[in-house]
């Protein structure tokens, strides 16, 4: 089947041509993007792969989050680092599959996070994955690589997306300035255009969280499915939907596409710990997607874009998507 015709600006043309705000991408970000968006077509041809290059299950070692590190986490780590680390314009990277952040050789002041390959679970079981990505500006470009230089609020990001490797390989893509989403034509290796402006509904009938958790919840949350759970018996007077795919870049493509949250709250398992998901590469570029399209991110108390990390690998109680309902999951939290 032949493409729609009006299916034609490619990722690089719609980097040169795109304004934010009424401004051209600088060269610099458009040369990290488009560095971040060829190592993602590779990872993508890979991950289609699979067993057939021996690319299933575990690598045997663990990261510094105390998780068991699939063969393929480890693949997308260091493709991405080998993928971007001659970019002129970036000072330096840090992920969740590495303790510190790594410096690199360019001369510019751009800093890239990601999360290589999200939803390890996944992996083996052949359901959708992804790879996350965030970019901040270095505060101090002269000076050299530190940790403290990444931990800005996710006010400061510059651009943040994520690639799902699903039925298609798909992009989502902010500036600061809306949401477009680009799918991976795999024959010629290009991103497409095929969406901008990209809206989340502001009401929704439509829910992700764990169930199996719920006994571990703290109240607000238990009282916000619960009435969910209740339908047109209960509270909310209309019946909810429920998924979860286990990989957060394939849930919050769906709240892009059609509406709909995705919770990883706090809970009492492990009470010290705010919650799963990591704020600087999970919780932060996933959050300014969601809010530039209409959506909204909070941990229950604040808005996770406003949190200023302490920390490289802090993690975060998460709620994000269809405004409405964030907005009566805050007022639960007051
Ligand atoms: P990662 O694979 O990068 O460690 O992230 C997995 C995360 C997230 O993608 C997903 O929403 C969540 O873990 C799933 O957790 P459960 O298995 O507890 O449902
Ligand atoms: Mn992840
Ligand atoms: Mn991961």
């Amino acid at each position: 089947m032949n493409a729609p015709t009006s299916l034609k600006t490619n990722f690089k043309q719609y980097l040169e041509k795109t304004k934010v705000k009424g401004a051209a991408v600088p060269a610099g970000l458009q040369e990290l993007l488009l560095a971040v968006a060829d190592t993602c077509n590779t990872l993508s041809h890979e991950v289609a792969q699979g067993a057939l290059i021996g690319l299933l299950g575990s690598a045997g070692t663990g990261n510094v989050q105390g998780e068991v590190q699939q063969k393929l986490d480890v693949i997308a780590n260091d493709l991405l680092i080998d993928g971007v680390q001659t970019c002129k314009s970036l000072a330096g990277l840090a992920s969740e599959e590495m303790e510190l952040p790594l410096p690199v050789q360019g001369i510019g002041d751009y800093l890239l996070l990601f999360d290589p390959l999200d939803g390890s679970s996944n992996i083996d079981v052949n359901v959708s994955i992804g790879t996350i990505f965030s970019v901040l500006k270095k505060q101090e470009p002269k000076a050299p690589l530190q940790t403290s230089d990444f931990l800005l609020s996710g006010r400061h990001q510059v651009a943040a997306g994520y690639v799902v490797y699903g039925p298609q390989t798909t992009m989502a893509l902010t500036l600061g300035d809306g949401v477009v989403m680009f799918t991976l034509n795999k024959v010629t290796g290009e991103f497409i255009l095929i969406k901008h402006a990209v809206e989340i509904s502001h009401s929704t009938k439509e829910f992700a969280i764990n169930m199996s958790n719920m006994r571990h919840w703290a109240e607000p949350v238990r009282r916000y499915v619960e009435e969910c759970l209740a339908g047109t018996s209960g509270e909310r007077d209309k019946d909810f939907n429920m998924r979860w795919i286990a990989s957060m870049v394939a849930d919050v493509h769906r709240v892009l596409s059609r509406g709909g949250i995705f919770m990883y709250p706090w809970d009492q398992r492990e009470p010290h710990k705010p919650g799963k998901l990591r704020l600087m590469y999970e919780a932060n570029p996933m959050s300014f997607l969601v809010e530039q399209a209409g959506g909204a991110s909070t941990n229950g108390k604040e808005l996770i874009m406003d949190l200023v990390p302490t920390e490289l690998h802090e993690r975060v109680s998460v709620m994000l998507g269809s405004k409405e309902e964030i907005d009566r999951l805050r007022h639960y939290h007051a």
